[in-house]
């Protein structure tokens, strides 16, 4: 997992890029000429209301559907997004709100899963899992990430949504993702599992993370995010830094679509 220095170079090109962004389903234009970017170690908020373009837009990110128009670009270099797997190797990784774990299994099982490490038995003629490491790993994993979850070996069935939910992201982190989208990630959690939440993005942003967060929740996006991008019907209202707002305004321009100016806060002389 690649340590990265939080607000790096200036210079560096975002590590994703989508310009000129358009799909459509039939006559409904989902998206209409959209520009999106995330830098690293960045929390960029996705808003609008439903049937704005959020979800379309991430599922061109993870390969799950294909723009009509548009590029998108990895560290400033042109790529196609053709399937899941390709999203995956050019690190993205997406957590849906339907968490994609499995119940019955534990933790370790969880994170590792498709990818377990293994050890060699009989001079390397068996390779069996290797279990205990994949613990020791889990263990790190959590402790780097901050996650309090006391018996890793319990099935995550047992696990609260929240607990659940952060381990949702960081099997994701494990997979030394570039850029992680969060879709939803505190809907329907209880008010102490969405702190567990919000405090492993903070956690995330401060290692240099990129982050990319759908949410319908003004307070947390005030909260966590560096950057607010709102979509209306498939257009681009606003994409501005999360201090150029406050929560009426964010509201306001969901609601009407139209873009407001940037706030400007009172200086006192
Ligand atoms: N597979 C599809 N077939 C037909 N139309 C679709 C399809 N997927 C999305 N759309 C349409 O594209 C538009 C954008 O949908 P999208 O799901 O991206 O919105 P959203 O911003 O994610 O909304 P929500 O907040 O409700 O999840 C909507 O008008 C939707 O009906
Ligand atoms: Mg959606």
């Amino acid at each position: 997992m690649a340590l990265h220095t939080p607000g790096g170079a200036r210079s560096a090109p975002p590590i994703v890029a989508m310009r000129g962004i358009s799909k459509h389903y039939g006559g409904v234009a989902a998206l209409d000429k959209v520009d999106f970017h995330v830098g690293r170690g960045e929390v960029v908020a996705l808003l609008g209301d439903n049937g704005a373009g959020k979800s379309t837009l991430i599922k061109i990110l993870a390969g799950a559907v294909r723009a009509d128009q548009g590029t998108v670009a990895i560290d400033g270099r042109e790529v196609e997004i053709g399937s899941p797997a390709q999203s995956k190797a050019l690190g993205i990784e997406t957590v849906y709100q339907d968490l994609a774990l499995c119940d019955n299994v534990d933790v370790p099982t969880n994170i590792f899963l498709g990818r377990e490490l293994r050890r060699p038995l009989l001079g390397g003629v068996l390779r069996l899992f290797d279990r205990r490491r994949m613990a020791q790993e889990t263990r790190r994993l959590l402790g780097d990430l901050r996650i309090n979850i006391a018996d890793i070996h319990a099935p995550v069935r047992d696990f609260s949504g929240g607990q659940r939910q952060t381990i949702a992201i960081a099997k994701a982190v494990y997979s030394d993702a570039n850029l992680i989208i969060m879709d939803e990630p505190t809907a329907a959690l209880g008010v102490a599992q969405q702190e567990q939440v919000l405090s492993l993005i903070e956690n995330l942003r401060a290692r240099g993370e990129a982050i990319v967060l759908i949410s319908h929740n003004m307070d947390d996006v005030m909260r966590v995010a560096d950057r607010v991008v709102i979509l209306k019907t498939g257009r681009l209202v606003t994409d501005r830094p999360v201090s150029d707002v406050d929560r009426q305004q964010l509201v306001r321009m969901i609601v009407s679509g139209v873009e407001e100016p940037p706030l400007r806060r009172e200086v006192l002389q």
